[in-house]
């Protein structure tokens, strides 16, 4: 049995004990004991230890655990709230004692707020039903702000570069990696009651790959959620966003950084990245269809335009017409070498202009309304941000 499936065990055993035995007792406190040595034994490959619990799956750092697949005891750890564990180093018995009494508090109350994002930094403990990393709280006005969600999304980046990096080295998009940062991003979106467009600094072309790709997941979700799709269709449409340039992996880095213009051979060569992306998705795995296609399409018009070109005109699939609009007003308000970023409001303004030809007329009313008004907010920052070089156009 691995570390980190000893210290589960022993730690839903503890659960379980300490419902039958009052406080002191020495079977409570052995199991108490039990858990908190296999946490102190614990050895996470990068960062303090830390679990996410999927439907299915449970994830100790950025390795699924798939002896504990369908994991009984996950899914009433979800149920309760919990979707994600993330330990400090320095946590004592006692806090971890403590929070051993938050999770059967919560397991057991019949009336759990599953919203709420709890924090118990003091307690050396961190979780709740939360992906994000870094600091819950909002920024204070006047903070530097971007620095907090830069730390706030880490990991999801680190955990995107990975990704990356497996498919550069000729392996598949690890699926279960890909759900848990969007599963991560989803609950940080709701965490703040607001979207937050997390554009990283950017200084590398790859951390503007990885800071675009976040961000069209983050705003792909809410514009399905603000279309009325169900939570499950919202994280796929969020795997699709997250993966729609992964194709742009086997494009040389000289012309993915090229600044100005690109030649002609080189713009063929960029506009490769959606049929290589379909490609590689489809041999990574069978769920992963709406991704594929998604990547495959996210260049093409509403009016047929774009690219790769159709053999016959045919509609793209609504997730690909959601995921084009994402893309080009993410683009748009990115600062390039050759213009500022445009402000959400002028980008907005772009995208309604070419409602019914370029893109689809009725996702971008959703998209302008969920933006101008509702509930959700977008939180672009541009502050300091240095300049990249990037191609030109939406990518
Ligand atoms: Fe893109
Ligand atoms: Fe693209």
């Amino acid at each position: 049995m691995t570390d980190p499936i000893r210290f589960l065990n022993a730690f839903a055993h503890a659960l379980a004990v300490m419902t039958l035995y009052p406080e002191g007792h020495p079977s409570r406190e052995g199991a108490v004991d039990a858990a908190f040595d296999g946490l102190t034994g614990l050895r996470a490959p990068k960062g303090p230890p830390s679990f996410t619990f999927l439907e299915d799956e449970v994830v100790f750092g950025r390795e699924p655990l798939r002896e504990l697949k369908s994991w009984e005891f996950g899914r009433r750890l979800i149920a309760a709230g919990v979707q994600r564990i993330e330990f400090e180093r320095t946590v004592t018995r006692d806090q971890f004692e403590g929070f051993l009494q938050e999770v059967l508090a919560r397991l057991t109350l019949s009336s759990i707020s599953t919203g709420e994002a709890r924090q118990m930094r003091s307690l050396g403990v961190r979780f709740g039903a939360v992906g994000l990393q870094g600091d819950f709280a909002l920024p204070a006005e006047g903070a530097k702000e971007s620095t907090t969600l830069e730390m706030a999304l880490g990991e999801e980046a680190d955990a995107f570069r990975s990704m990356q990096a497996a498919v550069q080295s000729g392996q598949g998009v690890p699926l279960i990696e890909a759900e848990a940062v969007v599963w991560s991003l989803a609950v940080a979106m709701h965490g703040q009651q607001r979207v937050v467009m997390p554009l990283l600094q950017l200084k590398e072309f790859d951390q503007y790959t990885t800071a675009h790709s976040l961000n069209v997941s983050v705003l792909s979700m809410a514009l399905a959620e603000a279309l009325g799709y169900g939570a499950k269709q919202v994280r796929a449409v969020g795997v699709a966003g997250l993966l729609h340039d992964i194709g742009k992996v086997s494009i040389p880095i000289e012309v993915l950084t090229k600044p100005g213009k690109l030649s002609d051979e080189e713009r063929l060569l960029m506009n490769q990245h959606p049929v290589a992306g379909a490609r590689i998705i489809l041999k990574s795995g069978d769920e992963m269809e709406l991704a594929a296609t998604v990547a495959y399409e996210h260049h093409i018009m509403l009016n047929g335009g774009g690219y790769p070109q159709l053999h016959y005109k045919r509609p793209c699939g609504a997730a690909s017409r959601l995921v084009h609009v994402c893309d080009v007003y993410d683009a748009l308000c990115t600062r390039r070498p050759y213009r500022d970023a445009w402000t959400s409001d002028k980008a907005v303004a772009y995208l309604e202009s070419l409602a019914g030809q370029e893109f689809d007329p009725d996702i971008v009313r959703v998209f302008a309304r969920t933006l101008r008004e509702g509930d959700a907010q977008v939180k672009v920052l541009t502050e300091d941000t240095p300049a990249i070089a990037a191609p030109d156009g939406a990518s």
